[in-house]
């Protein structure tokens, strides 16, 4: 079963990431960008105000497919519950506003750039924060980090929800921490009954 965590950015899903990770030491645990030389190579263009868009979307889908191939589909080969902060979301809500000027109805055309080969995830915990507070949160360090672009963001991941209510855990990430741990390690637990039902 792969599980993804998703939301804009200062909605803590790291900080919920590291906890699972010791709430649940027998699941595997992965990031999107990772840690390879694809993602370095997403880091570097990310660090760059002037980055090509249209580029820096096929750096983070370069990334995604070797992640898929090194770790994702190895592990879930095994029988292994995965994890990962961020995935396939990531890139249809962020890339979707990053290339609006280049194509048109880019929602659509980054995921059926990924479609034919990606592996969706079963279940998405979405951390849900208002865009003024994710960017407070995060410190605004990446040019990704403004309320008016994290807004547009936002509203991205709010039509991938309306598409597929089933396959996503809405958690309000606006609570305290402990509340927000709380949900999102009672949505894996219910997660993982369902499955063993
Ligand atoms: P990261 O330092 O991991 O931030 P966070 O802890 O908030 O996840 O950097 C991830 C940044 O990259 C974040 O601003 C979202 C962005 N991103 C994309 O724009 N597209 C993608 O496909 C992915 C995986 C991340």
């Amino acid at each position: 079963m792969l599980i993804t965590l998703e939301g804009i950015d200062g909605s803590g899903k790291t900080t919920v990431w590291e906890v699972l990770r010791e709430e649940f030491p027998e699941f595997v645990f992965t990031r999107e960008p990772t840690e390879t030389w694809y993602g370095e190579g997403v880091e570097r263009s990310m660090g760059d105000d002037d980055a090509d868009s249209l580029a820096e979307l096929f750096l983070f889908t370069a990334d995604h497919a070797n992640h898929l191939s090194e770790t994702i589909r190895p592990a879930l080969a095994e029988g292994e519950v995965v994890i990962s902060d961020r995935y396939s979301d990531s890139r249809y809500a962020y890339q979707a506003v990053s290339i609006e000027d280049h194509v048109k109805r880019p929602l659509e055309y980054i995921r059926g750039v990924h479609q034919p080969w990606t592996r969706p995830p079963d279940a998405t915990l979405y951390f849900d924060v208002d865009p003024e507070t994710g960017a407070a949160r995060s410190g605004a360090t990446n040019k990704f980090e403004q309320a008016a672009f994290l807004s547009q963001v936002q509203s991205n991941y709010e039509r991938l929800f309306d598409a597929e209510p089933e396959r996503f855990v809405r958690i309000d990430a606006s609570r305290s921490p402990e509340e927000v741990l709380d949900s999102a390690v009672n949505a894996v637990e219910r997660l993982l009954e369902d499955r063993d039902e």
